[in-house]
């Protein structure tokens, strides 16, 4: 069965390096992942004051994360952690409270950055959150992407193969991943 994917892109950088990641891990998937984008850049910096009128923005952005099967993120790490950007993203889906829009949903993480640790604390930040939102992660593999423009084209092209290959392993454990969660939510499964 086709699965759809809701992924954040946590750069507002025009030439950012998790943009190109994210081309490239779209075009490594299965083919029975089809991706969405879930934009972020034009929502207001949430406050409690929006839940009893909650903005066209934060709207969309609730009912896209609640469409999809599973989601994925795609960020830099900010100053060892979220990006306020992506971060404000969250905020917004998991309110008003008792609506939290990624209770039950497949999550992904992934990042990329020029330096070694490539995004690890970023996404162990993001593990906290999203363990916090009841949102199940794929655990493993875990994917620090250090990132060498002249492995990745600027389409998502890889032009190495090690990496190729890696990208396209994870891509595949979390379409698994991705199936056992849905699997586990129908109705009827224990
Ligand atoms: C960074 N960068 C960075 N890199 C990293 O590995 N760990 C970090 O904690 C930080 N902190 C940080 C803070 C801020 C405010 C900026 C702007 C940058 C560098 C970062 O990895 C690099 O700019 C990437 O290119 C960001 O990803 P995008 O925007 O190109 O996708």
């Amino acid at each position: 069965p086709t699965h759809q994917i809701g992924y954040f892109v946590g750069s507002l950088a025009s030439g950012s390096i998790n943009r190109t990641l994210s081309k490239a891990l779209i075009r490594l998937a299965p083919d029975s992942l089809e991706f969405t984008e879930i934009p972020i850049r034009d929502l207001p910096l949430y406050s409690p004051d929006y839940d009893t009128d909650f903005p066209p923005a934060g709207r969309a952005l609730k009912e896209a994360v609640e469409a999809a099967d599973g989601i994925l993120f795609i960020s830099p790490e900010y100053n060892r952690s979220i990006p306020g950007a992506l971060k404000n993203a969250i905020d917004w889906g998991s309110r008003p409270w008792g609506t939290n829009s990624f209770a039950r949903k497949p999550t992904g993480i992934i990042g990329a950055s020029p330096g070694n640790i490539g995004t690890a604390v970023m996404q162990s930040s993001m593990r906290a959150v999203l363990s916090f939102l009841d949102a199940p992660q794929l655990n493993a593999p875990e994917a620090y992407v250090k990132f060498d423009p002249e492995v990745f084209g600027s389409d998502g092209e890889v032009r190495d193969e090690r990496t190729e290959k890696f990208l396209r392993h994870y891509m595949d454990e979390y379409c698994a991943f991705v199936q056992r969660v849905l699997d586990a939510n129908a109705p009827g499964h224990i």
